[in-house]
């Protein structure tokens, strides 16, 4: 059943502010307001800065969406806000905000968890039915998720150590491109030579979908030192070969590993993609020849609904609401929320906070 419920959408996780409002799959507003340059000097985002923006742009994003949807409070049938996992002070101020609407309003609340909204996107963006297949790898995530329901997610694997975006983005600083660093890397490996330096393939020997990336970033800094002592300095073309040769890396665990998580899916309708690693044409295009290889659709949603937005929070939140799960004003921040509980927590935590 397809819900179609009015609903407003609130997300603070990490380093967006946005809000949205949806009525069924129908996006009427979707409100984001990044916090690049705050964090630009700092090479990754710094907690307290996100927190205290949020605090600031929060009901100006909830305003403003509602203004785009033409639409009061009232109209409203269900408040929607990411309750974790994420940057503590950010989910709070997001979660705050939700509460503090819903009490005044009367309207329903909902938290959401902010994987789930990044899992379910592919079904208000494209209509995938369940069960279905989903990457999910950005700055701050990356897993495979077997999707079989609103609140049914079963893990095949993740990182271990770093998420892939995270990779991109150090890679860059350590060749002095600018953040974030998946887009400058991409740019300078078209002129690359992706054969010249052959990085790791971290746990593509291990069975399973568990994946590495933080090595990768330890062996482009020794390439790079080699050719710094080598020859005084790095030119354009070796940094060039350098980012090709990283990307193909990231590619090629992205794909093998896709490969393994799809041919322990049985019966699933579609493979989809979510986060902003996504966005890297040579990811994308990879994925999508080894599912028209496997003979299973591909659902890449556009990117500005692959990033983080508040337009698959406040759907993940009318399709949790609609079977029958609500929140009341005791609903409290997590800094974790793993989707499958079933499943061994993740390690460690990113630049852009847990990973769950
Ligand atoms: O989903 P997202 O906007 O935020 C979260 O991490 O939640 O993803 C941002 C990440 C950054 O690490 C950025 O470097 C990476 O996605 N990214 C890319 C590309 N565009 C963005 N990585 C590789 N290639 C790209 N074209
Ligand atoms: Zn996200």
């Amino acid at each position: 059943m397809t819900p179609s419920l009015t609903v407003l959408g609130i997300e603070s996780s990490c380093d967006d502010t946005a809000a949205a409002v949806l009525r069924g799959p129908e996006v009427l507003s979707s409100v984001v307001y990044g916090q690049t340059a705050l964090h630009a000097a700092f090479g990754g985002v710094v907690p307290e800065l996100a927190a205290r923006a949020h605090v600031e742009k929060l009901d100006i994003a909830v305003a403003a969406a509602l203004s785009e949807a033409v639409l009061a409070l009232d109209q409203i049938d269900v408040i929607a806000v990411t309750a974790g996992p994420g940057l503590i002070g950010g989910v709070l101020s997001g979660v705050m905000l939700a509460k503090g609407l819903s009490a005044a309003s009367g309207v329903p609340l909902i938290g959401v968890n902010h994987l789930a909204g990044h899992a379910l996107t592919p079904r208000f963006t494209d209509g995938l039915a369940f069960p279905y297949l989903m990457l999910l790898v950005s700055g701050g995530h990356c897993q495979f998720l077997r999707v079989e329901g609103p609140e049914a997610f079963h893990r095949l694997g993740g990182t271990i150590d770093d998420a892939p975006g995270e990779a991109f983005d150090k890679t860059a600083k350590l060749l002095g491109l600018p953040q974030p660093g998946g887009p400058a890397v991409e740019l300078e490996a078209r002129a690359g030579d992706p054969a010249r330096f052959v990085f790791p393939r971290p746990l593509l020997d291990r069975a399973g979908c568990d994946m590495s990336f933080s090595g990768l970033k330890t062996a482009l800094l020794r390439a790079r030192d080699g050719l710094v002592s080598a020859g005084g300095g790095l030119t354009a073309q070796n940094r060039a070969d350098l980012c090709a040769g990283f990307q193909a890396a990231i590619c090629d665990v992205l794909v093998e590993k896709s490969r393994r998580a799809l041919t322990q899916s049985e019966g699933v309708t579609g493979f989809a993609v979510a986060g902003g690693v996504a966005a890297n044409e040579q990811v994308r295009s990879g994925l999508a020849r080894l599912a028209a290889e496997l003979d299973v659709p591909f659902v890449a949603p556009p990117l500005r609904y692959c990033t983080d937005n508040a337009a698959m929070i406040a759907w993940a939140g009318q399709e949790a609401f609609s079977a029958g799960a609500c929140s009341g004003l005791d609903l409290s921040a997590r800094p974790r929320w793993p989707l499958d509980n079933s499943q061994p927590a993740l390690l460690g935590s990113g630049k852009k906070g847990a990973k769950a």
